[in-house]
């Protein structure tokens, strides 16, 4: 896993280096140049070797995954009202709105250049990246909605996050020549722990060490986001005639006490029913891995990265 994450530090970093220094350049360095997990490129490259590829071969189309994940971050800060990325302030506040909006373009334009050299990868990554823009507005329209049930955030959250790890390990075994069944299989693995990862997240976001994440505590709660907790959190508050939640809900969202939110999601015993959640989640995707056709020293390096999913903090 550390070798696949330095072959994508050094190609970053190298595509940072050639980048003009002025203009819409800046912002996109400075994102992606952040400390970060990288785990979409990380995956691709995984999938590429499980069916037998080298990663060397195909650091472009890591590179156009991780330009492409870089480009929905800055324009979602814009969107979530989020100061702070990776343990920094976000593009939009250190430059401004419209220049997060446009180095999110343009970075938009250089993910299809390299990842639009290949036409299955072509195919592949247009189809996902639509359905994140379509996630994306989910999560939007859910903001303004007073009920949103559980079932329509799973799907809200298997479009703007699961599948663009599918669609990572996809293109990788896409690339490498896997069959269809198995492109279609990795796929499946990818979507699930895809999944359990953006649970993490919402659960990180309210309870997470800020020192660690690097965004703002409770920033889910304060845009009022239809977050998994916070649904099964306003459920519960109604069903024992409680109002905390609620109360603060109504506010409008730079007065909302964050504190005593995540305290009532506490109390009520969300947060655990929702750890609970994620590491079905997580088992789950860990037993498709296992009945994988594929030899196992091969899936090694899935069972650490699906590993490091689970045990995250940051
Ligand atoms: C953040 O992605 C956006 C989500 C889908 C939750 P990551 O948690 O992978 O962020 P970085 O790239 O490591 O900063
Ligand atoms: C991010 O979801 C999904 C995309 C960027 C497509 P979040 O809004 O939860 O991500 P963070 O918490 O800001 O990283
Ligand atoms: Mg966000
Ligand atoms: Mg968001
Ligand atoms: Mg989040």
């Amino acid at each position: 896993m550390q070798r696949l994450k330095d072959l994508v530090e050094a190609r970053i970093a190298a595509w940072c280096a050639g980048l003009p220094a002025l203009g819409l350049y800046p912002p996109m360095a400075y994102l992606l140049q952040l400390p970060a997990k990288r785990i979409r490129p990380i995956a691709l490259l995984m999938a590429h070797e499980l069916y037998g590829g080298k990663a060397e071969d195909v650091l472009d189309e890591a590179l156009g995954i991780e330009l492409f994940h870089n480009f929905t971050l800055m324009h979602d800060d814009i969107m979530d009202a989020s100061p702070l990325r990776r343990g920094d302030a976000t593009v939009h506040v250190k430059w401004n709105t419209n220049a997060a909006i446009l180095s999110g373009d343009a970075l938009l334009v250089k993910a299809y250049e390299l990842l639009g050299r290949d036409p299955r990868a072509l195919r592949i990554f247009s189809q996902h990246a639509l359905e994140v823009c379509e996630g994306q507005q989910l999560d939007m329209d859910f903001e303004l909605r007073d009920r949103v049930s559980t079932a329509e955030y799973m799907e809200m959250v298997r479009l703007k996050t699961a599948v663009l790890l599918a669609c990572s390990m996809r293109i990788g075994a896409a690339l490498a020549n896997a069959p269809e069944a198995d492109v279609e299989r990795i796929g499946e693995f990818g979507e699930r722990i895809g999944l359990a990862f953006q649970l993490r997240d919402d659960l990180l976001d309210a309870f997470g060490d800020p020192q660690r994440t690097g965004k703002q505590r409770g920033g889910d709660l304060l845009a009022g986001k239809k977050t998994w907790i916070l649904i099964r959190g306003l459920e519960k508050e109604r069903a024992d005639g409680l109002d905390a939640l609620q109360v603060e809900l109504r506010k409008e969202a730079g007065s909302r006490n964050v504190e005593r939110m995540i305290e009532a999601l506490g109390r009520s015993g969300v947060r655990a029913e929702a750890e609970a959640l994620v590491q079905g989640l997580e088992t789950k995707a860990l037993e498709d891995l296992h009945v994988m056709n594929v030899p196992m020293e091969r899936k090694a390096p899935l069972f650490v990265l699906a590993d490091q999913l689970m045990a995250r903090t940051q």
